[in-house]
């Protein structure tokens, strides 16, 4: 996807404080489009300030300033309903987000009926396209199992095939492998690949994993410390990082393969996150000091 293609999803000088004397400013001024059929990866270590910026993507948080804008309107303006059949999440824990007494059925026809998206005779057909959706087969048989009679890699399915019963443009994912075997993580970062590009939803996918970054990501959002220092084509990004703090990551990745070792920071020497973003190489944005 190009960069002149329209964003579905937008933020513009998105800041979230925590707490009082002083507030942590979790995230601080971000701003970021998202666009159709394009994931968009959001790397930096644990603590920068990912989760946040899903969270109040997914109005679970409403920001301290700056503003999200879906389609160019104020999403402060959207009843949430009618948002979040636009832009749904998909968290870390899939056990956790799936409910151990109810079937997968109920996990799929829920949204279905609350969205009012399908009618009582096609529910059944409607639940069993959307796991071949995501790969689980045969559907009438995944459709009656319990969460804790599929692996976490299946549950993690459902719950991909629950966020898409209401046909988002925006799927927001956190972490959405990091907590599954090595051994599948692949298939579910190929699964997206397909959904970006079947579905041309536009994905947000977060991770402090910068390799499976970049295996999918078809542009990277480098954020450290609240603030993204770093911005473009995944590719020119990764392979010619012009941030410190890119660098520091990047040298801490052993390993090219998705799911491969996490990071090692060093702590020793913090980069700065002083200064404006500026565009560096087209649509490679750093964040320069300002002397
Ligand atoms: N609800 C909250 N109340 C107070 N502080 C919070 C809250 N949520 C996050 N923070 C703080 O905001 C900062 C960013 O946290 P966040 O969870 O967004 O980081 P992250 O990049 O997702 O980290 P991780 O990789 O560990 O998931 C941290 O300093 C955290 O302690
Ligand atoms: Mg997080």
């Amino acid at each position: 996807m190009t960069a002149a293609a329209a964003a579905t999803l937008e933020v513009r000088g998105l800041t979230k404080e925590f707490g009082r004397r002083p507030p942590v400013r979790a995230v601080d001024d971000v701003s970021f489009a998202l666009r159709p059929g394009t994931i968009t990866g959001l790397v930096g270590e644990s603590g920068s300030g990912k989760s946040t910026v899903a969270r109040l993507l997914s109005r679970l948080y409403s920001p301290s300033g700056g503003s999200i804008l879906f389609g160019g309107e104020d999403v402060s303006r959207t009843a949430l309903r009618r948002y979040r059949s636009e832009v749904q999440m998909i968290f870390q824990d899939p056990f956790a987000s799936l409910n151990p007494v109810k079937k997968v059925q109920h996990h799929l026809e829920r949204p279905l009926r609350i969205h009012g998206i399908a009618s009582r005779g096609d529910v059944d057909a409607v639940v069993h396209d959307l796991l071949r959706t995501v790969g689980l087969v045969p559907p009438a048989t995944i459709a009656q199992k319990y969460p804790h009679q599929l692996s976490g890699g299946q549950r993690q399915r459902v719950a991909i095939a629950r966020a898409l019963a209401v046909k988002p443009s925006v799927v927001l994912a956190d972490e959405p492998i990091s907590m599954l075997d090595v051994s599948i993580r692949i298939g579910l970062l190929n699964l997206m690949a397909d959904l970006k590009k079947d579905l041309g939803i536009a994905f947000l996918y977060i991770t402090h994993d910068i390799a499976s970054a970049r295996y999918i990501a078809d542009e990277v959002l480098v954020m450290y410390a609240g603030r993204i220092v770093e911005q473009g084509p995944t590719d020119d990004v990764l392979q010619d990082p012009l941030h410190a703090y890119t660098k520091l990551l990047l040298s801490a990745v052993p390993s090219p393969e998705p799911g491969g070792h996490r990071e090692l920071l060093v702590r020793a020497r913090r980069p700065s996150t002083d200064g404006e973003l500026v565009e560096a190489r087209p649509g490679h944005f750093v964040r320069q000091p300002t002397t």
